[in-house]
């Protein structure tokens, strides 16, 4: 059986480390398609020179031309600009946009049976205007935000914890923004819910209140140190996990921008949630009970969400 071809749409940060991660795990062979032609070659190529000490089996390929992707099985979306300091990912959307357009297009005629993660920002708008660029089915289109920021606050549990970040679950629900809203009670230790970690004296609400707060920075906290760019090894890892939970039909739980139509009470809008990823792609949206106050949140949080939307269609009238 032939191997499963995967596309990289944008060869930068982020695009070279999917192409690193994804050869190391041989999930299949490799195009990485950029306008810098150039960046696109020399990554795949840079990386397939790594093979025969890694020894991994792995076609790499560099274009800047959308017909070398045809057939592509996964098509991971990183084309655009990424945040500088003081900029949020909102400021992104007016050109981000236009990237969407030129990438919905391209897979729309050269993919169309693609699975299509989505990692540019501002995410939640993004994903939701490559879908309908791209015409593809909604369940084929996702987000990648909610693997990355659970990994975030699994990171940072583990560390307050001092376990194993294995035995750390963690759920963040909403828009991959300054309103995304970590679940504290579908969060846990070895099964065991935060708040009764806090009640048994592991931590203080105080300290997980803090721990909720940098989740939600965790993407301006790594812009702030790097200055030149934003994160890109973890994103990376995020959507490689989400293809792999599609390619090997694994049916992983993951909390992905994927589209909700009735789940949550939205009807048309993508926006972080618990999901099923398998070989139909999202199989299925886990409309999960929220408390008052969580829903209070992920309600302001969709209220950003709509305005960023609403703001594409004002910037592109083909947009419904
Ligand atoms: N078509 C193809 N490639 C494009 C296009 C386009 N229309 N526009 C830009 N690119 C390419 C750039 O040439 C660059 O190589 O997209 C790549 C983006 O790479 P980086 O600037 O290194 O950004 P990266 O860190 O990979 O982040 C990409 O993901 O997390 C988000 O906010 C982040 O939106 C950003 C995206």
């Amino acid at each position: 059986m032939a191997r499963p071809k995967i596309a990289l749409i944008g060869a930068g940060q982020i695009g070279g480390t999917l192409a690193h991660l994804a050869a190391l795990k041989e999930l299949g062979d490799v195009i990485l398609l950029d306008l810098n032609d150039g960046a696109a070659k020399g990554k795949a190529l840079d990386i397939a020179e790594a093979g025969p000490s890694e020894g991994f089996d792995a076609a790499m390929s560099g274009t800047s031309d959308y017909a070398d992707i045809a057939g592509a099985d996964v098509c991971i979306v990183t084309a655009g600009v990424a945040r500088k300091p003081g900029m949020s990912r909102d400021d992104l959307l007016g050109i981000n946009l236009k990237v969407m357009k030129s990438v919905g297009e391209g897979i729309k005629a050269h993919a169309p049976d693609a699975f299509v993660i989505c990692i540019t920002n501002p995410l939640d708008a993004m994903v939701w205007a490559l879908q309908q660029f791209s015409g593809l089915p909604t369940e084929k289109v996702v987000g990648m935000a909610g693997v990355l920021d659970s990994a975030r606050f699994r990171h940072f549990l583990a560390e307050e914890f001092g376990v194993s970040m294995k035995d750390v679950t963690a759920f963040v629900l909403g828009g991959h923004g300054d309103t995304m809203v970590p679940s504290v009670r579908y969060s846990t230790v070895g099964g065991i819910p935060l708040p009764d970690l806090v009640e048994m004296g592991w931590t203080t609400q105080d300290k997980l209140d803090a721990i909720v707060q940098r989740t939600r920075d965790g993407g301006a906290e790594i812009v702030g140190l790097l200055k030149t760019g934003s994160a890109f090894y973890a994103p990376a890892t995020s959507a490689i996990e989400m293809a792999e939970s599609y390619l090997k039909d694994q049916k992983r739980v993951l909390p992905c921008a994927a589209y909700c139509d009735g789940q949550f009470g939205l009807d048309g809008f993508y926006v972080g949630v618990p999901t099923v990823i398998g070989a139909a792609g999202i199989e299925r949206v886990i409309d999960i009970k929220m408390s008052k106050e969580e829903q209070v949140m992920f309600d302001k949080s969709v209220e950003a969400v709509k305005g960023l939307v609403a703001a594409c269609k004002e910037i592109d009238s083909n947009l419904v």
